[in-house]
């Protein structure tokens, strides 16, 4: 799948959001190294602590049936900007593939490329419990 077609899934899946109380409809599209998409939406709830981001919910989708390394990330919005990550999603985003691409776009055509470097520098990941544990 190129570019384009993954930024047009995030755009489409971005419209079916479950956003009833900000109204803020995230997508976000994510192709694994293996060529597979996994996509999905900002999922709210009337307890909000309870909702859940676009891009965590294409990331866990993708964990949760056995996908780890990725490739590119589509971020989509409806802003006159692209929007960018929050910090939970750049936390998980950190967690696997540190050479992912990430594309953050809007419903105009509108397209920023951007890497987990850059969104969430001196982050803090496995390496670090792993150097622990072996002292
Ligand atoms: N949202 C995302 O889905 N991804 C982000 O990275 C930023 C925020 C969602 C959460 C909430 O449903 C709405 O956008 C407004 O914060």
């Amino acid at each position: 799948m190129n570019d384009k077609e993954l930024i047009e899934k995030a755009v489409e899946v971005m419209k079916q959001a479950y956003a009833p109380y900000s109204k803020f409809g995230v997508g976000a599209a994510l192709l694994t190294k293996s060529g597979k998409v996994f996509t999905g939406f900002n999922i709210e709830n009337s307890s909000y602590g309870a909702s859940v981001c676009a891009e965590r919910v294409a990331i866990f989708k993708a964990v949760s049936e056995g996908e780890k390394e990725f490739d590119t990330l589509v971020v989509a919005t409806g802003t006159d900007e692209p929007s960018s990550p929050c910090g939970i999603c750049r936390q998980v985003i950190s967690e696997f593939s540190n050479d992912l691409r990430i594309l953050l776009v809007n419903d105009k055509g509108k397209v920023i490329e951007t890497s987990i470097e850059k969104l969430l520098p001196l982050a803090f990941t496995k390496d670090k419990l792993e150097e622990r544990n072996k002292q």
